[in-house]
């Protein structure tokens, strides 16, 4: 098979790493890719969110099956325009997409099919949902953009001022755009947060192992949100019981209501769940693989990713054995200085090899190019994310970290305390 994978960060690496491991895969293609990736897949500069120019690159490199990894070409039907041509997909449709798309949207089909969520309201008038937060005088409330914000259309106000303010910023100065015309009140939840993603062919759900991202920009969760420090899996907080218990209350619920709504979800489905004192409840859902989540999941896996696409693809997930390996995966991001605020780019990162890679671990690449001479340099604000896997989670650490330690380059910026919080509940 001749497969193109639209994104360009490190979860699309790890998505490329895995599926070279596949017998089944002739040619790997990246659009846009990054320095990293051109050194396992050809890339080619066409944006993720460029539906027209994917096809024509789909087109052009005759490709089996197109695999669409970031929220924003799913959320704008970039599967049925590749379907409608023809081709072979990995990644829910539009009408399945929505369930990031919108938080209007999700919450609506938690509330209707009585999935566990926070409470919530949601308004179109920035004036109503002031004097909602007024009334209701509970603090910290939890406001949300309806749709797509590059995960920052979050925030926790600690008070009425800031609850105003970022009603302000959302709803009158529209710094997310339209993704504001509606915003989502909700009451603050409290508990250890587990990422799942699940394989699904809209009917069967295969969870994945499940994983603990970082989000802070700094150590002891401290500083402001990121698109994710770094990761661990499996995460400890995550029972087995547990893991039954959001199977029959959250997982099927959710794919059987996307069914019964008409928009049957097929691809990755990914669970953000708090542990809360009542019990797990959703967070969030986002459409596609975590990142990143990814980069210490799908090492994990045992079965052929290509067998589990084909499997979701045809609608017989259900009859397959989707397996694991033992132990632990630990990912550490190392940032340019100054994320998720402004910083320097075109840094040349030193430490890696021919290939981008450092001894003992995966180093995939987040946001790197090549410079004339071949060099590699920094191109986003989560660079790299080193990871390691290992049979206990302390050993991943410890690995990954040495990893950490043989890379640099001038400001860089990483969370010393990845996988410490998982460390102290394996101890408990
Ligand atoms: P999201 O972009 O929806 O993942 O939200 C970003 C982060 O905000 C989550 O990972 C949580 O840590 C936090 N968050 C979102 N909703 C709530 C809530 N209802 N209660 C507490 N924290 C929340
Ligand atoms: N790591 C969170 C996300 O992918 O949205």
């Amino acid at each position: 098979m001749k497969i193109l994978v639209v994104g360009g960060g490190g979860r699309e690496h790890a998505i490329i790493m895995k599926l070279a491991e596949s017998s089944k895969v002739d040619a790997l293609y990246c659009a846009p890719g990054n320095g990293g990736i051109s050194k396992y897949a050809k890339c080619y500069p066409v944006k993720a969110t460029d539906i027209d120019g994917m096809l024509n690159l789909a087109r052009e490199l005759a490709v089996d099956l197109v695999f669409v990894a970031p929220d924003d070409p799913l959320v704008a039907g970039m599967v049925d325009a590749m379907q409608a041509a023809g081709f072979r997909t990995f990644g829910p449709n539009k009408a399945a997409a929505i369930i990031e798309g919108s938080k209007v949207f999700s919450k609506n089909l938690m509330q209707k099919y009585n999935i566990p969520t926070a409470k919530y309201a949601v308004f179109e008038d920035p004036a109503a949902v002031l004097s909602y937060i007024e009334a209701e005088n509970t603090y910290p409330t939890v406001i949300k953009a309806d749709g797509l914000a590059l995960g920052k259309g979050v925030v926790i106000a600690q008070n009425y001022e800031e609850a105003k303010a970022a009603v302000s910023e959302i709803m009158e100065d529209k710094i997310f755009g339209d993704s504001g015309s509606q915003v989502v009140v909700e009451e603050f939840l409290t508990g250890p947060e587990v990422s799942v993603l699940c394989f699904t062919d809209g009917k069967a759900v295969k969870p994945m192992v499940s994983s603990m991202d970082h989000k802070r920009a700094l150590d002891n969760d401290e500083g402001l949100n990121t698109g994710g420090m770094g990761t661990v899996a499996p995460n400890p907080y995550y029972t087995e019981a547990i893991a039954q218990e959001c199977m029959e209350t959250i997982f099927l619920p959710t794919i059987r209501a996307m069914e019964t709504e008409g928009r049957p979800f097929k691809g990755c489905l990914y669970f953000g769940l708090m542990l809360t004192p009542n019990g797990p409840k959703v967070i969030e859902y986002n459409c596609r693989f975590g990142d990143p989540e990814t980069q210490v999941v799908l090492p994990l896996l045992d079965t052929d990713f290509v067998d589990i696409i084909e499997a979701i693809e045809e609608d017989r997930l259900g009859d397959l054995d989707v397996s694991w390996k033992k132990g632990s995966a630990a990912c550490v991001v190392m940032a340019s200085g100054g994320y998720p605020k402004k910083y320097e780019s075109g840094l040349v990162i030193s430490g890696l090899d021919e290939k981008g890679q450092t001894e003992n671990c995966f180093v995939y690449h987040a946001g790197t190019k090549l410079g004339e001479n071949g060099e590699i340099l920094n191109a986003g604000g989560r660079v790299l994310g080193v990871t390691a896997t290992a049979e206990t989670l302390p050993e991943a650490l410890k690995i990954a970290y040495e990893g950490v330690a043989s890379i640099s380059w001038k400001d860089v910026h990483f969370r010393r305390d990845i996988g410490q919080r998982a460390l102290k509940a394996l101890e408990s």
